[in-house]
């Protein structure tokens, strides 16, 4: 019950479309479809009750040596403003290495945007009784997307170097979080992936000195967005009654690139009739040695 009236997306599947539509509308194929407006103007993480909401049916699998659960939806055609019907699984595997993988698979009756990302919080040290702006942070990207106040990317892709963004080699998260402050509080922004295709590869490492834990982030996803919980104020109260404050835990969420319905620049993320929506991410927890 407790997730049904969380904001934060906690460890959920984020969809029909991850992140933000800009002015909550797209069109498709000569259509204009209006969508629910749940941030201001905005249409974000799919809505006022986003997949993050949806009661899916769970089945345990067991293949070779992994064991995980599936987990089944049918979101209905208009839900939310999207068009056609979308069957969606996503399944969630434990490996022998330490790693999560997460498989997303979707079908559809009709064209529509598709984009699932997994939106758990990290915090490597505490559970989330402190500050995550001493894990030191590597991410595979030289480029970031623009964006305006809201959030909303520009369209321009821009260079990570010399901005507080450059995380090409290892750096305390906090580096220079100050600067980001005053626009979103804090990383909310987009990373173009440098290497994608059909497996999954390496997008992001994180690691926790003090304890040695070690978090990868393998995906086939073109996009990461760094969100560092810029909105988390005390008020959502989780495991062993520690309460989540600002920057005290981290997301990577593997996704296409935000508002992409209004960016034919973009790579698409429509998903045709007789196509399969495939994507994988993998969380995969270590210690250093
Ligand atoms: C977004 C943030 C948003 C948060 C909600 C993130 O994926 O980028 O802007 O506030 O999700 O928990």
């Amino acid at each position: 019950e407790p997730y049904l009236d969380c904001g934060a997306y906690l460890g959920a599947t984020v969809g029909r479309f991850a992140n933000r539509i800009s002015g909550g509308r797209f069109t498709l194929k000569g259509d204009t479809y209006h969508l629910t407006r749940n941030e201001g103007r905005h249409h974000l993480h799919g809505g006022g009750r986003g997949f993050d909401k949806a009661v899916w049916r769970g089945e345990a699998i067991e293949a070779g040596n992994q064991v995980g659960v599936r987990f089944h939806y049918c979101s209905p055609d208009g839900e939310e403003g999207y068009p056609g019907e979308l069957d969606v699984s996503v399944s969630y595997r434990l490996d022998r290495s330490g790693g999560l993988r997460i498989d997303y698979r979707a079908t559809t009756d009709r064209a529509t945007p598709v984009n699932l990302a997994h939106h758990s919080y990290f915090n490597l040290n505490s559970g989330g009784a402190t500050s995550v702006l001493s894990h030191r942070i590597r991410i595979e990207a030289d480029h970031y997307l623009v964006i305006d106040q809201d959030g909303i990317p520009t369209g321009e892709l821009c260079t990570v170097e010399g901005t507080p963004l450059d995380f090409r080699s290892p750096r305390a998260l906090g580096y220079r979080i100050d600067d980001l402050v005053a626009a979103r509080g804090g990383y909310d922004h987009t990373y173009v992936l440098r290497s994608r295709g059909g497996e999954p590869t390496l997008a992001a490492q994180v690691t926790d000195a003090e304890t040695g834990r070690r978090l990868e982030v393998l995906t086939t996803q073109p996009g990461l967005q760094l969100y560092s919980g810029n909105f988390l104020d005390g008020s959502l109260v989780g495991r062993e009654g520690i309460a989540y404050h600002r920057w005290h835990a981290f997301c990577l969420e593997a996704q296409h690139f935000p508002d992409t319905p209004n960016h034919p620049s973009f790579p698409s993320a429509v998903l045709e009739p007789g196509e399969v929506y495939a994507h994988s991410v993998i969380y995969r927890l270590g210690v250093q040695t």
